[in-house]
């Protein structure tokens, strides 16, 4: 097929658009690449959008178009314009096209790889600030927001932003799965789970998870969990290589899950009952995937079908996340008391190779020690 890329041209100070249109003149919000210069940065023909519902038209009109497939939810001006141009059956092509699309994205190629390593480095400098800005926190009604601020800040400066919407969770708030509201005090004493991914300016976004704590030693029972979530991970670095399902590497974490919280007495069964498709009573303390696909998307790849995806073998390219955890809510009373109130996530991005897999997220530390080690650093 021959791609064309269908574009506001610029518009110049004779226009009407220049002057009196907020959302694309230029006096409202800078100047746009002309069509050509778009040109030579996709290699892609470019033409001006104005043409679009046309040629469309006549494409459909001459029957060139029977093959036509659109995102519908992509731009709601294009899908409003196509539409009545359509015949019925669209709607299942589309979802094919969708589809598709999606699962052209689960082997990353070289640009890629680069744009997410760039985007996992700038989020590791993002750690760092949050670091830095602990002893801020702590002093702070909203500590929570100190460290989203701290993150945030740095992700504006070096990239586009963020890339999903931050996770600043201290103390029991880090079993609320997506606490975004961030909003609550960060105490000395507390784990605090940052969720955070900077979003390079190609859009690419990492997505990292460190569970740290505010003052910088792990307690004996912090510790513990923390091992346990430590080792799950590890445990799923260590199956994941080309060749194998991309759901092993979930139940990799699963078994060291069920087995910690089995030894901690709190399953209703033993570890190898829990983890029968029957059982998954350890669910209850970890009640999402291992694993998702990360590229343009945080969750990449995500109209992907299941053969595909879940069921498909992992390929050297594939980049994905690891990231189990096991969350203790305070209220909590098949856990040991010494264990409520802590929740523990450690998310790592890796690349797959040709026999293993690059935790592309090594330069943040991950083993308790490390973590304690690099804190005090910082300070
Ligand atoms: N921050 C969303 C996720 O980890 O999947
Ligand atoms: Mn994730
Ligand atoms: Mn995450």
């Amino acid at each position: 097929h021959d791609a064309v890329l269908y574009l506001r041209p610029q518009a110049g100070r004779d226009s009407e658009e220049f002057f009196a249109d907020a959302r694309y003149g230029e006096l409202w919000v800078g100047p746009r690449p002309s069509l050509a210069s778009l040109a030579a940065t996709t290699g892609l023909e470019c033409r001006d959008i104005a043409a679009l519902a046309d040629e469309v038209g006549l494409s459909l009109a001459a029957g060139t178009t029977s093959g036509l497939r659109l995102v519908p939810d992509a731009d709601p001006a294009v899908t409003a314009l196509v539409t009545p141009l359509r015949s019925g059956g669209a709607a299942r092509a589309d979802d094919e096209f969708v589809t598709a699309l999606s699962e052209l994205r689960l082997v990353k190629d070289d640009f890629e790889v680069a744009q997410l390593r760039a985007a996992v480095a700038a989020s590791a400098r993002g750690f760092e600030e949050v670091v830095r800005a602990l002893p801020r926190a702590v002093g702070h009604p909203r500590g929570e927001r100190v460290v989203e601020a701290a993150f945030d800040g740095n992700a504006r400066v070096e990239g586009n932003g963020v890339g999903y919407e931050t996770i600043s969770a201290a103390g029991d708030h880090a079993c609320t799965l997506h606490w975004i509201r961030n909003d609550g005090a960060v105490r000395p004493g507390q784990l605090l789970l940052v969720d955070a991914g900077v979003e390079v300016d190609s859009l690419y976004t990492a997505d990292v998870t460190r569970t740290l704590p505010v003052d910088g030693r792990f307690t004996d029972a912090q510790r513990r969990v923390y091992q346990a979530v430590l080792d799950a991970a590890d445990a799923a670095f260590a199956v994941a290589r080309p060749g194998v399902r991309f759901r092993e590497v979930h139940e990799a974490a699963m078994r060291v899950v069920a087995d910690r919280l089995s030894a901690w007495g709190m399953l209703p069964v033993d570890a190898a009952t829990s983890l029968a498709p029957e059982g998954q009573f350890h669910r209850r303390w970890m009640p999402h995937g291992t694993s998702h696909h990360l590229g343009l998307d945080v969750h990449d790849c995500a109209q992907a079908r299941r053969e595909t995806y879940l069921d498909a073998e992992l390929r050297e390219g594939m980049v994905f996340t690891i990231e189990p955890g096991i969350y203790v809510k305070s209220d909590d009373e098949l856990a040991p008391a010494e264990l409520r109130g802590i929740g523990v996530r450690i998310e790592d991005d890796v690349l797959v190779t040709a026999d293993g897999v690059e935790n592309l997220t090594a330069a943040l530390p991950r083993e308790a020690d490390a973590v304690e080690a690099w804190m005090a650093s910082l300070r």
